[in-house]
């Protein structure tokens, strides 16, 4: 048997990046060989195999065929005969379709290495339509080497927009999307990400909602990019170029949902869409069963992004309210987090990408007048049950009418 290196490893390495994960291809062996090597088989899909000792995966050259709609309707062929070329064909993109033995002499059929030069993704065969899940791999792809100055073959685009348009990408599965989703947006360059699933029409089918904000005008004043999709992009990219976690990448994606339903005599003002827009991010969050924690910080920035701003000129009982919303004394943690979409979406304007944002130690130092609030005294008053509650709010709108006159 013959084994060799293959997929991200080889990539990353011609790259010059970090190799985390290392995929291998086993040609000329049979199940029964890789057993009695000691090889754990796993996954009830494909010949796979964890080495006894490294625990990385080592695959059986296959061929792949479709039979069917989504993920489930695939038949394969492993078998001693399967050439390595052959098992590359398979592959999603040129540069994920080379191979290296253990001298790093590489095999590269497709021209994987020529691609990598021209900055180019591009796919290997019409192989690439069996698994649509790949248009968002593409498009995660982009966003992550968008720095190196890679963009998608034209005539791979056109490719992703044959699957958009065929419905394939309807029978994904809601995991399989979230994960392509979630490690994109955690990518260098996250708007790229939604930038090419726009190009390919797969934005208007795996996100109508954010499809629909482009286009969608908003006053010049506070937005000099006008687009509200264009801002959705700003914000995204700020918050990659701030590092923010999932949850904030997550919710400044889809905080601006509501705009998208404003009736166009009302453009370019969008009253209340902060309202409209949660029955939006609710479906947009189900639809790809996004972690509780993505889901609720989105829904609560979608709600209140408009306070964050105004923080400064809200009353005393405005405050208080927004900041029992979050549960600021048992949950900080996501208050920051809530802060940091808002200086996001901030900063995510033409020309404003630097400004400050007062607002973010305002609404902290709010927080703080609110949770510096004794109980004890309170209890030791007798207070108890629902009185209780009251009384708690009471001595925390004092504190932030004290806090509001001395900021
Ligand atoms: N692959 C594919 N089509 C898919 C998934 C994977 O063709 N839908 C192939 C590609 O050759 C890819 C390899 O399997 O390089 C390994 O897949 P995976 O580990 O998911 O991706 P990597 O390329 O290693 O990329 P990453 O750095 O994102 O893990």
């Amino acid at each position: 048997m013959q084994i060799y290196k293959v997929g991200g490893a080889v990539r990353d390495r011609l790259l010059g990046k970090p190799v985390t994960d290392i995929d291998w291809v086993v040609v000329g062996a049979t199940t029964e060989e890789m057993l009695a090597k000691g090889f754990r088989p796993v996954g009830a899909d494909f010949p796979v195999f964890l080495h006894p000792k490294t625990g990385e995966e080592y695959a059986l050259a296959r061929t792949e065929r479709k039979s069917g709609r989504g993920y489930g309707g695939f038949t394969f062929h492993a078998s001693p005969e399967v050439t390595l070329e052959e098992d590359l064909i398979r592959r999603d993109l040129t540069i994920n379709a080379m191979a290296e033995d253990d001298q790093q002499n590489l095999t590269d059929p497709y021209h994987g290495q020529r691609d990598l030069e021209a900055r180019l993704l591009r796919h290997v065969s019409p192989a690439f339509a069996e698994d649509p899940l790949r248009v968002l791999r593409v498009a995660r792809f982009a966003a992550r080497y968008a720095g190196l100055g890679f963009s998608v073959a034209a005539e791979t685009l056109e490719l992703m927009r044959q699957l958009s348009d065929s419905g394939e990408l309807e029978a994904l599965t809601a995991e399989r999307s979230w994960k392509e989703i979630s490690r994109a947006l955690m990518e260098d360059q996250p708007q790229v990400f939604i930038e090419v699933l726009r190009a390919c029409d797969a934005l208007k089918v795996l996100m109508p909602e954010v499809d629909a904000l482009f286009g969608v005008p908003q006053p010049e004043a506070h937005h000099p990019e006008i687009d509200t999709g264009v801002h959705t992009l700003s914000v995204l990219e700020q918050s990659a170029l701030h590092k923010q976690p999932l949850t904030v990448r997550w919710a400044c994606l889809l905080h601006d949902l509501g705009k998208g339903l404003t009736p166009e005599a009302d453009w370019p003002r969008h009253i209340a869409h902060e309202h409209t827009g949660l029955k939006l991010i609710k479906a947009v969050n189900e639809r790809f069963k996004a972690p509780k924690d993505c889901q609720e910080l989105a829904l609560l920035v979608g709600q209140y992004h408009t306070h964050g701003h105004r923080a400064l000129e809200l009353k005393p009982s405005t405050l208080l309210e927004l900041l029992q919303s979050f549960d600021v004394y048992r949950r900080p943690q996501r208050f920051e987090e809530f802060i940091a979409a808002c200086e996001m979406d901030a900063r995510g304007r033409k020309g404003l990408e630097q400004r400050t944002y007062p607002q973010a130690d305002y609404l902290r130092g709010a927080a703080n007048a609110a949770r510096g609030v004794a109980v004890q005294p309170l209890l030791e008053k007798g207070f108890k049950g629902p009185e209780l509650g009251e009384a708690i709010k009471l001595e925390r709108l004092k504190a932030l009418k004290a806090y509001k006159e001395q900021a």
